[in-house]
């Protein structure tokens, strides 16, 4: 079986999460909250969850460890990370590829004002994965602008992860002045 992990899989992302676990992948989601973990990973036998903060190097790194060591390396990683992203993707690579030469990908969701290109040279510098960009606008509707829902934000990137192109867009982000 496949290994997917949903790096902040049990907030917006909880359908994806859900959606990947139907893929056939086993699913491993990273949270803090160990009851939202809990509700989603009750759900499906192949849905595991790693409390853990992902600010905390060392705990991240050891979460990572024990986690590839019980359930295989990853194929698949989709990571929505508050703030800068970067330094928890490259703790991530890193040990990933101590455990494993296998190939991965990842969908790395971002929010309306992320600097995409920056991402993209700052992340993109590593043959072991490839480098998937999900970026969340925002929706234009004729009473005003709004920004997107859990749904339309967990669908989104399941269209993302199906679609397979470098970047991904989910609504809109222009005009940027009629963000909300
Ligand atoms: N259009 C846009 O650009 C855009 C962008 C972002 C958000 N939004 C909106 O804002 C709403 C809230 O988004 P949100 O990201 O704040 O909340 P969220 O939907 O709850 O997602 C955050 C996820 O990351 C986890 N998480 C957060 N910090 C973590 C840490 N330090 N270590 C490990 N896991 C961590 C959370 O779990 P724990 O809380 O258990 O740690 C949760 O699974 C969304 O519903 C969406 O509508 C819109």
């Amino acid at each position: 079986m496949k290994h997917a992990l949903v790096i902040g899989g049990s907030g917006m992302l909880a359908q994806t999460s859900l959606w990947l676990a139907d893929q056939d992948y086993f699913v491993s989601i990273i949270g803090r909250n160990v009851t939202k973990l809990k509700q989603l990973s009750d759900l499906k036998p192949n849905i595991t969850s790693i409390p853990v903060d992902y600010s905390n190097e060392i705990e991240f790194r050891n979460a990572i460890k024990q986690s590839i060591t019980a359930n295989g390396s990853y194929d698949l990683v989709v990571a929505w990370i508050h703030g800068n992203g970067q330094p928890i993707i490259h703790m991530l690579d890193s040990e990933i590829k101590q455990r494993s030469s296998k190939k991965w990908k990842l969908f790395h969701v971002l929010g309306s004002g992320a600097n995409v290109e920056k991402y993209v040279q700052s992340i993109n510098q590593t043959e072991n994965y490839a480098y998937y960009q999900i970026q969340l606008g925002f929706v234009i509707e004729p009473t005003g602008s709004r920004w997107l829902t859990n749904t339309e934000i967990a669908s989104g990137v399941m269209e993302g992860i199906m679609g397979d192109s470098n970047y991904h867009l989910v609504g809109t982000l222009t005009p940027w002045s009629q963000k909300p």
